[in-house]
This record gives structure tokens, C-alpha cells and sequence, in this order.
């Protein structure tokens, strides 16, 4: 390839983009956006019952055409080098967020070494994105699918390129965030679009909020086990028995987002383990083999389970925690990763009561899905 294909390559794309749409042609020619109008119109999130208060950065504020524009770059292919794929392609919205594979492959048919991650309620998550947290803000890890080779392999110089000919994103970024010239739009306006969208995926309509959160209706007798022993609630007299679950997968997000080794390896040292996780990102070997707790919301839409998708059911999960073998291996297992002793019908109850967590108001909402 010479260094005059991409170019060239631009030029067509103009033609055939813009044909004869005046609209466009002014924004091409001129690429002055100010006759445009910009009266952004702030976007009320509000926090469930519940919930803690979503930390929206001061230089993000959302705005409805924000997230509009974030919607759209969050499901356009224009973000990959062959126009393939978008970020949904591994995260849909009907699997809240993932997608249903062990490992995600990119544009090139190449695998990463990890599973998509579900996206829900990701606007709360503090400490960390990433199985390991290797990055702190959605802003910042928005700007990174784009250029991973084995992800949509492009790079952002070609994909604003492409924002600044395309028919209507000039006009968005316009109303988004007041540039007065295609020339302004940038990777930085782009990403603080997708993680706006982002910030408004919040499931609070599961059967545990309804009837947990907001005391509507009741669970089933089985789904009330299946609580009292994610929850550790045996003591206060039902006597079943503890399974643990919420010290590390909390209510109100169910999740604590803090970082452990929950025995999934059987390891003889802290140095053995296949992917070292949140030690790698620390630089510390005491931290080897730790990953965030994910939020067990819509859990049952996320198969396969796990940073590198090991179980492909929920059941194996569960028989995972109740009888693994590796729970006394390696010196940083968490104190509350241990035998449970639960018997057949009790690990059904468990069961019975993830499925409580699916908020399927929240996959169907559409003001969420691919508007094209
Ligand atoms: C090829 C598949 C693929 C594509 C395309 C992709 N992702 Fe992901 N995404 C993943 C995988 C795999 C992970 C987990 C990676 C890890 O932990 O190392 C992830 C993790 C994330 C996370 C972190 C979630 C959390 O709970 O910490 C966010 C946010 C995210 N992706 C957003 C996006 C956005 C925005 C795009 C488009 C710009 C995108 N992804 C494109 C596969 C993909
Ligand atoms: C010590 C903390 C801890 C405890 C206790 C715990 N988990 Fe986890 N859980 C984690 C961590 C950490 C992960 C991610 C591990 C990984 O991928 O390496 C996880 C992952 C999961 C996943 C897969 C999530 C996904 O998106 O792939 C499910 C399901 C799950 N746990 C359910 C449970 C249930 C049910 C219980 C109680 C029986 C439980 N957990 C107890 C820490 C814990």
C-alpha cells in the first residue's frame, strides 16, 4: 500500500457518502459548523432506589445529544479499519453487554485472551475497568478497541478522518459539543460521547430490585433460600447454610468491584498462574491471580463465566464454589472462598435467585439499542 492509498480512499468515501446531499456538501466545503444551532439540553440520570450517586466527570457533563452521538459510535462499524465491526459487535445488548463467546475475536479473526465484559450499570463501577483495572475511567477506555489489533484494529487519525466527510456526524458533534469546525472533532469528543452513552446503561428492573430494593411482590420460596444463603442470612433463622456470595458480589450493584483470587486456579506459587490479572497491572506478586468481582446483574444473559470464559453454565459455577478443589491452593485465595457443603437443591435455589437478577426491561430499553 502507498502512503497516498488512505487518501484516496478518503475522496471516494466522500463521493459516495455525500452524493448529492447539499447538507453534506456545505459541511465538506466549508467545514464551518456555526450556523448550526447548539443548545444542549442536560441529561437528568437518576440513581435508583438504592443506589450510590453516579460520579460524572466535571468536563462530561451528559447532554441528550451527547449520549445520542455516543449511541451511534458505540454501534457504528465506521470504528473499525474494514468497517466490520463496532464496539457491539462484542457487546450486545440483548446478552446486557457481552457477547456469548469464551473470547472475543477483532477484525482480523484474532482472539484475545479474556471475556467481553457485560456493561451494565458500568457508569458506578469505581475502582477499576478491566477484569483487572488497568484503567481508570470510561473516557480512557473507550479510546483503546479502536487501535487494539486484535480488536477493531484502526487508528484514530483514519477514524476521525472519516467523522469529518461523513453526512451526518459533523452536525452531531456539533450539537454534542458546540465545535464551530469539522476540524475540531476529535478522539477526545468521541470517546466522551461513548462513555456518555455508557453512563446511562442502568438496570434497576430486575425481579431482586422489585421486590428486594423496592419491596413490590415476593420471591418464590426457592428464590427466598436462594437470598437468605447468597446473603448469609442462615444465622437469622432459617438455617441454611452460608454460601458467601455478597461478601464479594454486593447488593445494591452486586458487586463490591474490589479485586480477589476467588480459587479459580490450582496454583503452587503466586508466580504460576496462566493470566496474572490484577498483579500484572499492581506490579505486585501478592495481587497475582486476582480479578474484579463483576456484577452478577443479568448474570444469567453473560455466559460463558469468568475472566477467560471456563464455565459455560451457571450450574458449574455454582458446583465451582461449592466444591472446588483448588480452594486451599495458593496463599491469596480470599478467607471467603471455601467448601460450602451445599446439597442439590440448595445449589438450585442459588440458582433460582441469580435468575432474579435478570432485567430484561433494561435489554429491551430503546433508547439503549443500535439506532440504525
Ligand atoms: C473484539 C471484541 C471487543 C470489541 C470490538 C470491544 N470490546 Fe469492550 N471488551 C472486550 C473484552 C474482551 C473486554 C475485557 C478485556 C479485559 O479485561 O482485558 C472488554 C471490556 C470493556 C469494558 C470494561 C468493562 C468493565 O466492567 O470493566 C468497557 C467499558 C468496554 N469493553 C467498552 C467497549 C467500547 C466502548 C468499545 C468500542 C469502542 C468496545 N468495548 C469494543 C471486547 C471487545
Ligand atoms: C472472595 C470473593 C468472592 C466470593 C465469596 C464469590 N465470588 Fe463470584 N467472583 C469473584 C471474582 C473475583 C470473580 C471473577 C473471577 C475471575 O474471572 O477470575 C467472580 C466471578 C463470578 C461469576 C462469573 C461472572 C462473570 O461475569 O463471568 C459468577 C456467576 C459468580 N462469581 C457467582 C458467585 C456466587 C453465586 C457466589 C457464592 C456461591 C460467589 N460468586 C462468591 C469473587 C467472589
Amino acid at each position: 500500500m502507498t502512503k497516498k492509498t488512505p487518501l484516496l480512499l478518503l475522496i471516494l468515501f466522500f463521493i459516495i457518502s455525500c452524493g448529492s446531499d447539499d447538507d453534506c456538501n456545505t459541511t465538506m466545503t466549508t467545514g464551518d459548523l456555526s450556523s448550526i444551532p447548539y443548545n444542549p439540553t442536560s441529561y437528568d440520570l437518576v440513581n435508583p432506589v438504592g443506589f450510590p450517586s453516579m460520579l460524572i466527570p466535571a468536563d462530561n457533563p451528559l447532554t441528550v445529544d451527547g449520549i445520542e452521538l455516543g449511541r451511534h459510535l458505540f454501534y457504528d462499524p465506521i470504528l473499525s479499519a474494514d468497517s466490520t465491526m463496532s464496539c457491539s459487535s462484542c457487546h450486545f445488548p440483548s446478552l446486557s453487554f457481552t457477547d456469548n463467546n469464551k473470547f472475543s475475536a477483532g477484525i482480523d479473526g484474532v482472539e484475545g485472551t479474556r471475556s467481553s465484559m457485560s456493561l451494565i450499570n458500568i457508569g458506578y463501577v469505581e475502582k477499576g475497568l478491566f477484569w483487572d483495572g488497568r484503567v481508570n475511567t470510561l473516557e480512557e477506555q473507550a479510546l483503546l478497541p479502536v487501535e487494539d489489533p486484535i480488536e477493531l484494529h484502526n487508528t484514530w487519525t483514519a477514524v476521525v478522518a472519516k467523522f469529518k466527510v461523513h453526512p451526518t456526524y459533523p452536525t452531531m458533534f456539533r450539537k454534542a459539543f458546540g465545535i464551530n469546525d469539522t476540524e475540531e472533532i476529535t478522539n477526545e469528543l468521541a470517546v466522551k460521547a461513548i462513555a456518555q452513552f455508557e453512563r446511562i446503561l442502568i438496570s434497576s428492573d430486575s425481579k431482586f430490585d422489585k421486590v428486594h430494593l423496592r419491596e413490590e411482590g415476593l420471591f418464590n420460596s426457592s428464590e427466598e433460600r436462594g437470598f437468605d444463603m447468597f446473603f448469609d442470612k442462615g444465622s437469622q433463622g432459617s438455617g441454611l447454610p452460608d454460601a458467601e456470595c455478597a461478601h464479594c458480589h454486593n447488593e445494591p450493584l452486586m458487586t463490591t468491584d474490589e479485586y480477589f483470587n476467588n480459587g479459580l486456579d490450582s496454583v503452587s506459587s503466586l508466580l504460576e498462574f496462566a493470566d496474572l490479572g490484577r498483579g500484572l497491572v499492581l506490579q505486585d506478586t501478592f495481587e497475582n491471580g486476582k480479578f474484579r468481582a463483576p456484577s452478577l446483574r443479568n448474570i444469567a444473559l453473560t455466559a460463558p463465566y469468568m475472566h477467560d470464559g471456563r464455565f459455560e453454565t451457571l450450574e458449574e459455577v455454582i458446583n465451582f464454589y461449592n466444591e472446588s478443589s483448588n480452594h486451599t491452593n495458593g496463599s491469596n485465595v480470599d478467607v471467603n472462598i471455601l467448601p460450602l457443603n451445599l446439597n442439590q437443591s440448595q445449589k438450585e435455589d442459588i440458582l433460582n435467585f441469580l435468575h432474579t437478577l435478570t432485567d430484561s426491561v433494561f435489554t429491551n430499553n430503546p433508547a439503549i439499542q443500535n439506532p440504525f
